[in-house]
Order: structure tokens, then C-alpha cells, then sequence
């Protein structure tokens, strides 16, 4: 039953991918999908436009003198906070031009409101207004952040093409996955249906493209990578290949081994890296 809900799962992966991806129109929007937090302007603030994601570097120097000013405040130190006050609202008048189709999440009433009271300096009412910006900027946080990172922040699954070892052809990452995929079913299936032979093919297969996909985990990440791919997955991919070519085999034993990597390969994985890859297809002005 566990096995059966690991295998139905990604199955629904790939339907629901090819219903999304049945959804573009000829620009690459997709008509079913949720509206594009993420404004056309902002590409131009991030590579492949830019040589740097320079909309976040921004956000750092816009968040440095804001908390600057708070610090101070604390220290009870009221010149330098009037002084990095006036540093805090030029870069934020500067932000808020970035991206004209976000000027209005930029008000400059609270920012001046802060202005007031640090001028009155009355702590009470610096507080009060010092959170009301802070709202400011959690408020476009909330629902912008999180898809800026992903299109922009995140290295392309979309970009990454990958020797598919049986086919000898170069394919993408999701279809890679897709025939992956094919494979490890095909495991189980093959065996249920008393096809032993075949049932050891599909695990060849499977191994195979595993191994390829291990390999491309360096393209995106610098250093060894220690989960979804590591030494547990590895030995068991090896019991089952075992298992597999044993004189009669226990269906028990392999499912529970098909079910370990499911759950801890291939589950967890997407667990981490299927949200970006996905909202870069979402909101990623067709792949970018
Ligand atoms: C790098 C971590 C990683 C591991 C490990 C991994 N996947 Fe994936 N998988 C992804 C990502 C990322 C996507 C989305 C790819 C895209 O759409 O660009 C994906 C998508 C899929 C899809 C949907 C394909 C589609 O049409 O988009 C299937 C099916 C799938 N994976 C099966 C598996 C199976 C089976 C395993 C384990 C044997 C596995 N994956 C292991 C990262 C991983
Ligand atoms: C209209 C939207 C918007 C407003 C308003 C806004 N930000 Fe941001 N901010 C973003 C987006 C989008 C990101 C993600 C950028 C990225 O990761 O590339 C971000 C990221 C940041 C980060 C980086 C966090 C990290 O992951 O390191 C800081 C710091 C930050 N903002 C500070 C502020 C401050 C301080 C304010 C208010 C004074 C503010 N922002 C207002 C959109 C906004
Ligand atoms: C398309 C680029 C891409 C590919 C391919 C990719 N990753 Fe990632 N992965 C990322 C990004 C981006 C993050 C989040 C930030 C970071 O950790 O670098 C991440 C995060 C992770 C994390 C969580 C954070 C950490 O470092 O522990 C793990 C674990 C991980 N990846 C493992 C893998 C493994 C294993 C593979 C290969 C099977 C893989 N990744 C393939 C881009 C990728």
C-alpha cells in the first residue's frame, strides 16, 4: 500500500506537469495559473539581464540604515539616528523607482511618519512608527519574496541537460525524471505481473538514469552533496538490484527497499528542490 502511494504520487507529479504545461499560451504565460507575483520590471535586476541580482542588493542597503536607525534609537544616540534617517529614505525613494509597477507597495507616509517622530524624539512614537515601515516591508515580503528567490535566486532545473545513459541522447531534467520514473515503476509492476526478467531490466534502467541524475548535483552545488544520493540510497539501490537477481525473489523485501528510496531519495529531494522548479515555470516568464 505505502508502495503503491509513492508510485501514485509521482504519477500525479506528471499529470498535474503536463496539465500546467497544457495550459501556456504562445507566450509562455499560463492562463490556469495563479497571477505572476513577480513584475516584468524586476528581470532586469537579476541575470541573466544583470551581472548581479541587483534588487537584492538593494533590499541589504535599504535594510542597513533602517536598522541603523533602530539601533541608534535603542543607544538612545538621536543624531546619528537623524542622521542615518536621512540615508534610510533616500534609498528607499530609490527602491521604490525600481519597479514602477510596485511604486505603490512603497508608501512614503510612514516612511515620513518616522521622519516626525524621530524629529519629536519621543521614543514611544519613534517605536510605534519604526514598526509601522517594518509592515512596510514584511507586507510585500509576505507573498513576493519567496518566487523572487525562486525564478531569480535559484540555479535553472530548466537549463541543466543531462546524457540520459540508455537513450545516449541529451535530455532535460524532467524528462530525465519522467523516464526515471518510468523505470522504478516499471520495477514493480513488471514483478506483480510475474515478469521477472523484465522487472530486472527496468532496475538496470532505473540505476542508471539514478546515477545520472546523481550527477547533476555539481552543476548547481559546490560542495558534496550528503542527503538524496548518499550512502544509504546507495546501498539501497544495491540491495535491490540484489535482491532483483536473487534465485526467487521476496516482493516484501524489494518494496520495502523501493519504498526506502521513494521516501528518502526521491520524496525528500522534491521535497527541497520541486517548489523552485516549478515556480520557475510558473512565474518565470516561460523558463527565464
Ligand atoms: C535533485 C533532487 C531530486 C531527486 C533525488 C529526485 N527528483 Fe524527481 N524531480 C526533481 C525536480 C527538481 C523535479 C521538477 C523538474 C522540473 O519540472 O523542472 C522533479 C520532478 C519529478 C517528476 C515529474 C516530472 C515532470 O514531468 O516534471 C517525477 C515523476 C519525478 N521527479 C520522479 C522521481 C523519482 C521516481 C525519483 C527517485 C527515484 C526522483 N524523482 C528523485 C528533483 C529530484
Ligand atoms: C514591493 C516589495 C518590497 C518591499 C516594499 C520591500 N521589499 Fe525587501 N524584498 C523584496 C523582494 C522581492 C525580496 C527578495 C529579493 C531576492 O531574494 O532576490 C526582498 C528581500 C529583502 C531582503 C533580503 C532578505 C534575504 O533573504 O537576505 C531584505 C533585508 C529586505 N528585503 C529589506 C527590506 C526592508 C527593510 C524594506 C522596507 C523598508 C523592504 N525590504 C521592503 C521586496 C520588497
Ligand atoms: C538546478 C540546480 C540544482 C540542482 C541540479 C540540484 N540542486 Fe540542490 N539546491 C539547489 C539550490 C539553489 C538550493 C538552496 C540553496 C543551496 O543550498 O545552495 C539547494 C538545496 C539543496 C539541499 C538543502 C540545503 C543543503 O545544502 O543541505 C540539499 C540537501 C540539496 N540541494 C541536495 C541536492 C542533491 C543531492 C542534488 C542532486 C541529486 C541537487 N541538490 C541538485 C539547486 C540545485
Amino acid at each position: 500500500m505505502k508502495k503503491l502511494m509513492v508510485t501514485t504520487l509521482f504519477g500525479l507529479a506528471a499529470v498535474l506537469v503536463v496539465a500546467v504545461s497544457g495550459g501556456r499560451d504562445a507566450v509562455g504565460q499560463n492562463s490556469a495559473a495563479p497571477a505572476n507575483p513577480l513584475p516584468v520590471s524586476l528581470a532586469k535586476f537579476y541575470p541573466p539581464e544583470n551581472r548581479a541580482p541587483v534588487y537584492y542588493l538593494a533590499m541589504h542597503e535599504l535594510a542597513m540604515p533602517f536598522s541603523g536607525v533602530m539601533a541608534d534609537v535603542m543607544e538612545q544616540d538621536m543624531a546619528n539616528a537623524r542622521a542615518g534617517y536621512e540615508k534610510f529614505k533616500e534609498q528607499y525613494v530609490r527602491v521604490a523607482a525600481m519597479v514602477p509597477e510596485w511604486q505603490a507597495l512603497f508608501p512614503l507616509q510612514p516612511v515620513d511618519d518616522l521622519g516626525t517622530a524621530l524629529a519629536s524624539g519621543d521614543p514611544g512614537k519613534i517605536m510605534a512608527s519604526g514598526d509601522a515601515v517594518g509592515r512596510v516591508c514584511h507586507q510585500c515580503h509576505l507573498t513576493a519574496t519567496a518566487p523572487a528567490q525562486q525564478v531569480y535566486r535559484w540555479d535553472k532545473f530548466g537549463d541543466i541537460a543531462v546524457p540520459d545513459p540508455l537513450s545516449k541522447r541529451d535530455v532535460d531534467f524532467a524528462m530525465l525524471m519522467r523516464m526515471m520514473e518510468g523505470n522504478f515503476a516499471g520495477i514493480a509492476g513488471d514483478l506483480q505481473q510475474g515478469q521477472v526478467e523484465n522487472a530486472r531490466m527496468a532496475f538496470q534502467g532505473f540505476d542508471a538514469r539514478f546515477q545520472a541524475m546523481a550527477g547533476t548535483c555539481e552543476l548547481c552545488h559546490e560542495t558534496e552533496r550528503r542527503y538524496f544520493v548518499d550512502p544509504d540510497i546507495a546501498a539501497a539501490r544495491k540491495q535491490l538490484g540484489e535482491a532483483l537477481n536473487g534465485a526467487s525473489i521476496d516482493p516484501a523485501a524489494t518494496g520495502k527497499l523501493m519504498e526506502t528510496i521513494g521516501r528518502e531519495s526521491c520524496a525528500k529531494c522534491h521535497l527541497v528542490h520541486v517548489p523552485a522548479a516549478y515556480a520557475q515555470q510558473v512565474f518565470g516568464r516561460g523558463g527565464h
